[in-house]
């Protein structure tokens, strides 16, 4: 008896169409790492909900003639407020793997007449910084993007000085960590949380190195 092959109708096909886009989109949604894109470098100038400044200084709390350091400023919505906390004797040193976002950054602050601010091209997984040089880090909906997310922590610790602060912040986009993993990610850097602000799906948190904690490999 001769084998025929199962006949597919037009709906099942659409639906084996549907459901292999959707494995496709799923695989982008939660695997892509690119950075951000420059050329959307607009919808970066938007406050998102419970990341707005007020927030930020709530949970990183600038003072004057602090160093602090931020990692994937962008565009510089948080730099150029943070920044100027820090006044003439403190200084934010923005870090970021894409050149233009450095740039924009820079081209911003001249603008707005600041001169404490220290552009650095790199990864945050490897900060061309040495040990305790920042008294605070931040990292706002950048975390989520860096490939190794537990080796930047793992940098943060080295070079924040004791008692420094590293904040993070999080909101729910396609990079998004959700509090449950960072907050393990922090665990395993040696960091102990201080506080966290927000919501479920958009959060800040602050984290301090614990002390005298070497990194579990
Ligand atoms: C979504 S933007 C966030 C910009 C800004 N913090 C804000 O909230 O508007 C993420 C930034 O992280 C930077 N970035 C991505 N991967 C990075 C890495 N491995 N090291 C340093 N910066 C990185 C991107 O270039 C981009 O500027």
């Amino acid at each position: 008896m001769p084998h025929t092959l199962p006949t597919v109708g037009p709906r099942a096909r659409w639906a084996l169409a549907a459901g292999a886009v959707a494995v496709a989109g799923g695989a982008w949604w939660y695997g892509d790492k690119a950075p951000y894109p420059y050329a959307q470098r607009r919808l970066l100038d938007v406050q998102l909900p419970f990341l707005t400044a007020r927030r930020l200084d709530d949970v990183l709390r600038p003072r004057p003639g602090e160093r602090v350091l931020e990692v994937g400023p962008g565009t510089g919505l948080q730099s150029l407020h943070v920044a100027p906390q820090l006044g003439p004797g403190g200084r934010l040193d923005v870090l970021d793997v894409q050149p233009e976002m450095l740039d924009h950054v820079m081209r911003r602050a001249e603008r707005h007449g600041l001169d404490n601010i220290t552009p650095t091209r790199a990864d945050a997984r490897e900060l061309p910084f040495p040990d305790g040089a920042f008294d605070a880090m931040y990292l706002v909906t950048a975390l989520g993007e860096i490939p190794e997310p537990g080796r930047a922590l793992a940098e943060a610790v080295r070079v924040l000085a004791p008692g420094g602060r590293l904040v993070v912040g999080e909101f729910f986009d396609r990079h998004w960590i959700p509090f449950g993993r960072l907050h393990r990610l922090a665990d395993e850097a040696g960091l102990h949380l201080g506080t966290r602000q927000g919501a479920p799906f958009a959060y800040l948190a602050r984290f301090h190195p614990c002390p005298s904690y070497s990194a579990r490999t």
